[in-house]
Order: structure tokens, then C-alpha cells, then sequence
């Protein structure tokens, strides 16, 4: 959350800082500003409205050095004098991601000094503590005296008037990149920032400052010591973040999802048989001894978790746990080191997933796998196992291709851990990698249905609230259906298992609140298609999206949406999409911001 962009060259920043925070936009969209030095001066625009409006009002602004901040407001409402950058007394100028725990201390101390704020961010306590130690001239040492005092997590990047080809940079809990150029340097909180510029990219580590020139840039660790990090080239393209032929960038991820799917399965659909290798090479060590799960996981990720636990405890016979991390992470729990403790997230820099995984280290689990889409993100270094999904950068902050993705993931590890205990003869995996390796095909087939779902979409522009409904490994599908209708259209969703309907919502049925049933033809069909006679006998409208021969009659009151196939135990993976698509044309008919939704962000950085 918050995004950070500087730059130091021989031309004009301006425009590289604007496209950058454009590409940044995802991690906080309340207010934008940037700081350039000129002619020895901190030139400042900031602006509550979007980065394009930011890329307006700094048409005319000419640096050579700058820096620059999109942010989600934790301390502080989103205004103008709250968006970053920082400025002290004209000569310190700072942007900021994380939260700095200690700053009403700090902040009552540098106003003893003399030091007046002008904004209600923990982030002015920075820029006014390196302000206070520039006194010796170094900017760099300056920085790290401030930072020695901070308590909390941050990504910073610092500029002063007097210094005008140098910027210092820091992270410590948020992610910071370093771009590497020809004679101009760049940093940024990811990558895709940067790729207007470079592919050249060196991962900042926990606790690095950075001192970035023009013609070079010194590296120093946590400890102060000099310190050299190797440098990468990215393998993003500048298309892959790029809108292209769509309306928004949800859309383009939905359709997307057959290759990302055909990416994350690459190595292993055009292999023979399933090898423990594919998680790491202490896989082999670690997943005989492991005798349960524990997935831990936030939002739409926690979603892929628990849809798993269905193909763990079924497929691979082993005991499963999913919890929301930020739950996890302050309750007392019964660790049993012998458990593989997943942590499943899209960013890898998700607070409340970190700080479980840490939490689960502390209490003794050391069997530790990440399943996330950032490579070198927090969650993925402090993991000792890995599987990187391919999703590509998902920039919607609604979840779509990361979540696809995730489940094979999840259901690789399904199989592998069926294969280690007995339980998957060789006939058995040569199925499922056959399907695996269908399923690209199979949700193309989905996607062709968009046009239906766009018109069953005006069913619920009026509406304001939806009940979504599910049975066994469906009902995570229907819970992130009605996350998806929530985030972006703001219709009060809930989910629901089919069989609870009875024991509470369906006293909230009648003909305003549309009721939307997953319904694959599986083993709980019949049981489900009770519960829908129960809402339909209570006037509920009923959008049912069912598979191949479901048999399920349209009839009045009852809308279906029949999907071409039905994917046995990969079924929650098609259901998933055409419940994406509802989501993107409710919002799209009540014209809200449908990649950026109020309040949101896609990378959550804090508690
Ligand atoms: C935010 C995003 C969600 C995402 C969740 C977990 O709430 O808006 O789309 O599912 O964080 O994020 P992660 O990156 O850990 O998967």
C-alpha cells in the first residue's frame, strides 16, 4: 500500500516519476504528489485526485532529481496537506509506504525542538528527524540516524534541496526496488514502475539504505556495513502491464487466465509425473514428515486456502487447517512442528500473512511454503519453500488471475502429497495431469459466456444486497463471488453453505434479493437443488450457474447460466470465472471505479 517512485538522471524526472505512480496506482489511489529539486529548491505538487490529475498540475515542472508517492491514507483523511511528499523547513523532502509506530513520541519531541507540522502523517516525523541530523551535510548518514530512531516498517526515499543529483533511499517491511540505468538511477515499490525505464533491477534487502547518483549507487545493510546485492534483470514486459484492447485492467486479467494457468502449469504438464522438486529443493526432505496442513491467507487468497482444504483431506488424506492470518497471528494455537505451514498471497507483502508466517515460525513451525505471484516478496524470501504462480502483474485490486492460479497451485500440491502418502496411483496422476493440462481450454470455453453474464448482469444494478450459495468445495466459490460483487460494485453480498440457508438467510429472501447458486453436477447436486426449491418458494429470484447435465430448467424466477463442461475436482477453478464476469458487469452498469474501489488497495501493508 502506497507507492514510492524516485529518480536521478540528466533530463527531466518529471514524466518518469507520472508514469510510474500511474503504474503504482494499484497500491493506494486517495492522493498523489511529487517533489523535484530544482536550481536548488524542493518544487512540491500534490493533489487529492488521481495521478492523472497529479500529471497535470506538473506539466510545466522541469527536475533533474525527484521523487515521488500515490497513497492509501492510514494516518490522516486523504487531503492535500496529508499526501506525500514531506517537506522540512524547504531543504528535506520525503515519501513514505509503512507505518511508523513510535511517531506521537517523536513527534512531541521534534516539536520541542522547534520543528512545526503541518500535516497529521507519521511520515512528517522523518522528514523533520533527517532534517535535524543534516546538519552534518550527508544526506545518507543522515537517513540512517533518522532510521535508528523509527519503530515500524518502511520504504523511504529522501531528497534535499542542497543535494541536487543524489537521492537516498531505505526499506525496512515494505518493498523497494532499485532501477539501474545508463548514468540515471531509479527506485520504486515494484518493478512494473520501472519499466518505462529498465529491466535492470536490484531487490533492496530488510533494513538496506541506499545512496543512489547518477553515475552509481552504494548499497549499505541493516548493520551500516557496505554491502553489494546482485543485480537482476526483470523478466516483465512493459505489455504486461499495459491496459491494451480492454475497458479496464479486471477484464484484461479474467481473460488472461487461461494463459496464466498454462504459465504457473508449464514446468509440470509437460513432465511425466509429479516430483516434491517443483516446491524447492527441500521439498524432498520436508514433505514425508509433514502430517497436516495449516494454510494461512487474507481475502481472496484465504478463499484458494479453504477450497484446498477440500482436495487436502479428500485427495491427499491429510489433515488441513485454512485461518485468516490476522487471526491467526494473535491467537493461542497448538503448534505441531510436523505441520506444513502454507502461506498463500498475490503480493507476497500482505502484513497480516507475514506476520503469521512469522508467528508461526516463533511458535516453533519451521516447515514453511509460499504460494504468491511476487518473486522476491517478503512471504516468498522468509518461506522455506516456494511455488511462484505465473499470473503475470495482476493490477485490478480485484483479485482474478492470481486466484486461478493459486488453486493449481494448491491442487499440485494436493497431488504430490497424495502421490508421497499411497493414495495416487500412476493411472490416477495421469489423469489429473491430463486435466491440469485441459483446463487453459476449459475456461476459454467459460469466457466465451460473457456476453450472457453481461446480460444477466442488469438483473442487479438496482439491487442492494445478493446471497451467494454453494455446496463442499464450491462453497469458497461462492464466498469469493460475492467478495468480487462487494469490492467493485458495493452491493452487499454474503455467501453462504447451500445447507445453512434454512437456519437464518432465508428469512432475508424476496424478490429484491437475488440469490446466485453455483451448482456443478456433483456428488451434493440433488441436496443443492433442495435448497433452491426453498428460495424459490419464498419468491427469491435465482440465478443459478450450472455445468454440463445439471439439468436445471430455467422457469420463471430461475435465470441459468450453463457452462459447457463440468472439471470434476477442478470444477471450483471454472466456477470461479463466470462469478468474476458477474462481479466486472454489475460494476461496469453502476459505473463504479472498477479497478480501483473506494476505500481499497491490492497490496495491504498494514495491520
Ligand atoms: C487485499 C486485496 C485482495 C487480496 C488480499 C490479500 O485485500 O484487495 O484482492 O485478496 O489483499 O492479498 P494477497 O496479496 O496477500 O493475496
Amino acid at each position: 500500500m502506497c507507492g514510492i517512485v524516485g529518480a536521478v538522471a540528466r533530463r527531466n524526472v518529471v514524466p518518469i516519476l507520472v508514469n510510474g505512480l500511474l503504474r503504482l496506482e494499484y497500491r493506494g489511489y486517495d492522493s498523489a504528489g511529487l517533489v523535484v529539486v530544482h536550481d536548488a529548491q524542493l518544487d512540491r505538487v500534490r493533489s487529492t485526485g488521481r495521478v492523472a490529475e497529479l500529471a497535470l498540475k506538473s506539466s510545466g515542472l522541469y527536475g533533474e532529481l525527484g521523487i515521488a508517492h500515490t497513497r492509501w491514507a492510514t494516518h490522516g483523511i486523504p487531503s492535500e496537506r496529508n499526501a506525500h511528499p514531506h517537506v522540512s523547513r524547504n531543504l528535506i523532502s520525503v515519501v513514505h509506504n509503512g507505518i511508523i509506530e513510535n511517531y506521537e513520541v517523536l513527534r512531541a519531541e521534534l516539536t520541542e525542538q522547534g520543528y512545526e507540522f503541518t500535516s497529521d502523517t507519521d511520515t512528517e516525523v522523518i522528514a523533520h528527524l533527517i532534517h535535524s541530523h543534516y546538519a552534518q551535510g550527508n544526506l545518507r548518514v543522515a537517513t540512517q540516524m533518522a532510521l535508528a530512531q523509527l519503530v515500524g516498517a518502511y520504504a523511504i526515499a529522501v531528497v534535499a534541496a542542497d543535494n541536487p543529483h543524489q537521492f537516498i533511499a531505505a526499506r525496512k517491511g515494505s518493498p523497494l526496488l532499485l532501477g539501474v540505468g545508463e548514468s540515471e538511477h531509479y527506485v520504486a515499490s515494484d518493478m512494473s514502475a520501472l519499466l518505462q525505464v529498465t529491466k535492470n533491477v536490484v531487490y533492496l534487502e530488510e533494513g538496506d539504505v541506499v545512496e543512489v547518483n547518477l553515475a552509481n549507487y552504494r548499497i549499505f545493510d541493516a548493520k551500516g556495513n557496505a554491502v553489494q546485492r546482485p543485480l537482476h534483470v526483470s523478466e516483465l514486459d512493459n505489455d504486461s502491464v499495459e491496459l491494451g484492447e480492454y475497458q479496464h485492467y479486471m477484464q484484461k486479467e479474467i481473460h488472461e487466465q487461461p494463459q496464466a494457468l498454462a504459465n504457473t502449469l508449464e514446468a509440470v504438464c509437460n513432465s511425466q509425473s509429479l516430483v516434491p522438486g517443483i516446491f524447492g529443493a527441500e521439498a524432498a526432505g520436508i514433505f514425508p514428515q509433514v502430517e497436516s496442513i495449516l494454510i494461512l491467507a487474507c481475502g481472496t487468497s484465504n478463499h484458494a486456502g479453504q477450497v484446498a482444504r477440500y482436495w487436502l483431506e479428500e485427495i491427499a488424506g491429510i489433515p488441513c487447517g485454512v485461518e485468516v492470518a490476522s487471526e491467526y497471528r494473535y491467537r493461542t494455537s497448538v503448534p505441531n512442528p510436523k505441520t506444513l505451514v502454507v502461506t498463500i498471497s498475490q503480493s507476497g507483502e500482505t502484513a497480516d500473512t507475514l506476520a503469521a508466517l512469522n508467528h508461526a515460525k516463533a511458535t516453533g513451525h519451521s516447515f514453511t511454503l509460499a504460494i504468491c505471484n511476487v518473486p522476491e516478496s517478503a512471504i516468498v524470501r522468509q518461506s522455506k519453500l516456494r511455488f511462484l504462480t505465473r499470473a503475470g502483474p495482476e493490477i485490478g485490486v480485484a483479485s482474478t488471475k492470481a486466484f486461478t492460479t493459486q488453486l493449481v497451485v494448491l491442487f499440485l500440491l494436493t497431488l504430490v502429497l497424495a502421490k508421497l502418502r499411497g493414495r495416487l496411483d500412476e493411472n490416477r496422476e495421469q489423469q489429473f495431469l491430463q486435466e491440469l493440462r485441459h483446463l487453459p481450454a476449459a475456461v476459454q470455453k467459460v469466457l466465451a459466456l460473457e456476453p450472457q453474464i453481461a446480460e444477466l448482469a442488469k438483473h442487479f444494478a438496482d439491487k442492494h444486497h445478493a446471497l451467494f450459495l454453494g455446496r463442499g468445495m464450491h462453497f469458497p466459490i461462492a464466498a469469493e463471488g460475492a467478495l468480487k460483487l462487494k469490492e467493485i460494485s458495493y452491493i452487499h453480498a454474503e455467501a453462504y453453505p447451500a445447507g445453512e440457508l434454512k437456519h437464518g438467510p432465508l428469512a432475508l429472501v424476496d424478490r429484491d434479493m437475488p440469490v446466485v447458486s453455483v451448482a456443478p453436477n456433483d456428488a451434493l447436486l440433488e441436496k443443492l437443488k433442495s435448497n433452491l426449491q426453498e428460495v424459490k418458494a419464498r419468491g427469491g429470484e435465482l440465478y443459478v450457474f450450472a455445468d454440463a447435465n445439471t439439468h436445471i430448467k430455467e422457469a420463471d424466477g430461475i435465470h441459468i447460466l450453463q457452462m459447457p463442461e463440468h472439471a470434476g475436482f477442478l470444477s471450483p477453478i471454472l466456477h470461479t470465472v463466470p462469478l468474476q464476469l458477474l462481479a466486472y458487469y454489475v460494476a461496469l452498469q453502476k459505473g463504479t471505479d472498477v479497478d480501483k474501489p473506494r476505500n481499497l488497495a491490492k497490496s495491504v501493508t498494514v495491520e
